[in-house]
């Protein structure tokens, strides 16, 4: 049997190709390995950003390439089809990070009744969540759609969770407004979602115009502005900036038009992939990126066990009900289908209220 694999080149993402590989012999498998059929995963201009940084923050060490390629780590759902680990049974199901393949060799490490870690030494050295696995086998929250929204939403709303405590714990920089570019992304909504939530903050999101009417339409903006209007803004209040897009001159606009009542301005994301390697001192607070590892310890810290997850938890359950009416599943099944979303996705031509749950297996 082989394992297929979509690798893209880590010097130019719009070229990408399958690779096959020889899946081990499962009567070989080293001991406590587990080989894994890799389900469904969600894809998301959060895994375009991976790839981006694939270098600087070690994605690309997670699930080996050949030279010069990389496979872009992706969340989503597994099936144990082999297992050498006396606590783990065949037809498992776990949630985690996957590669975009068909499989995945773990090597299964801290095995606890919800969980296990993959402690292949290649993955060490980046954020233990990015070798966590879920087991989820029993557990409805993560089947059918609602498993789907897990895998597209939840990484990033914890993300959207964090920010807003962060927001919320340093009184919004003595700001009532936040700002929010690339306001029609799934992190920049699960955000925006929670701060109208708290009453008495104004939630502004910039967007292209493209997607302007789904941005007004979610309901968790006050007010929706595209990219060529910033200038309207009123900017005698001061304002928090919050920004998903990572376009160097959008933020250069926006600071010099706030000026000093750019009170805080935190960088996210680079969904439009426009960042000058140098950007100039600009007016207002120093733009600064949010590194949500130090809010997780910090937190952790204060909260006490299982904090976080309390915490987390009573956010999703306000959040999920809307994921209803806000996104459309869209499934892709077999390498077509994922090469051309994965095409789609790094030119930002997928509409914002689809979701995509991709598979390299034919359906
Ligand atoms: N730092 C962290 O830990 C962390 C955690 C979670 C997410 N993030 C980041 O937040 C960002 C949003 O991720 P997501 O998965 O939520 O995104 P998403 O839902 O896939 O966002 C899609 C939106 O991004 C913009 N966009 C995407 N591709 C584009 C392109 N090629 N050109 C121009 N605009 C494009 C468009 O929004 P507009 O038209 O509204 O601009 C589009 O509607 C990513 O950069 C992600 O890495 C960071």
């Amino acid at each position: 049997m082989n394992c297929t694999a979509f690798v893209v080149a880590r010097d130019d993402l719009k070229q990408g190709k399958i690779i096959e590989t020889d899946l081990p012999d499962t009567s070989r498998l080293p001991d406590e390995a587990l080989l894994v059929k890799v389900d469904r995963f969600a894809f998301t201009a959060n895994n375009i950003t991976y790839a981006v940084l694939g270098d600087q923050l070690r994605y690309w060490s997670l699930f080996p390439a050949p030279n010069g390629f990389g496979n872009i780590p992706v969340w989503g759902f597994g099936e144990v089809i082999a297992s050498r680990h006396p606590m783990v049974s065949v037809g498992e199901r776990l949630f985690g990070y996957f590669p975009m393949a068909t499989h995945l060799v773990i090597e299964a490490a801290d095995v606890s009744k919800r969980g296990l870690r993959d402690a292949a030494p290649h993955r060490q050295g980046v954020a233990p969540v990015y070798n966590a696995y879920a087991r989820v086998s029993a557990d409805a929250a993560y089947a059918g759609r609602q498993g789907d929204e897990q895998a597209l939403l939840r990484p990033l709303f914890m993300l959207s969770f964090l920010v807003d405590d962060f927001l919320a714990e340093n009184e919004f920089f003595g700001s009532r407004s936040v700002v929010l570019s690339s306001a029609s992304s799934k992190t920049a909504f699960g955000l925006a979602h929670l701060l109208h939530s708290r009453g008495g903050i104004r939630v502004i999101g910039l967007t292209s115009a493209a997607n302007a009417d789904y941005v007004a339409s979610l309901g968790c903006y006050h007010e929706v502005i595209t990219y060529d209007r910033v200038s309207a803004l009123p900017n005698d209040v001061p304002v928090a900036f919050v920004d998903m897009a990572g376009n160097s001159e959008l933020r250069a606009r926006l600071h010099h038009h706030f000026g000093d009542q750019m009170k805080y301005s935190g960088r996210i994301g680079l969904t439009h992939r426009a960042s000058a390697p140098d950007e100039p001192p600009l007016p207002g607070a120093k733009p600064t990126w949010f590194f949500a590892p130090d809010q997780i310890r910090r937190r952790a810290k204060e909260w006490g066990p299982g904090g976080i997850e309390k915490r987390f938890s009573a956010a999703w359950t306000g959040f999920a009900p809307n994921l209803e009416k806000w996104l459309t599943i869209v499934e892709g099944h077999g390498l077509g289908a994922v090469q051309q979303v994965y095409l789609d996705t790094l030119s930002g031509r997928i509409p914002p209220d689809q979701g995509h749950m991709l598979s390299l297996h034919e359906g």
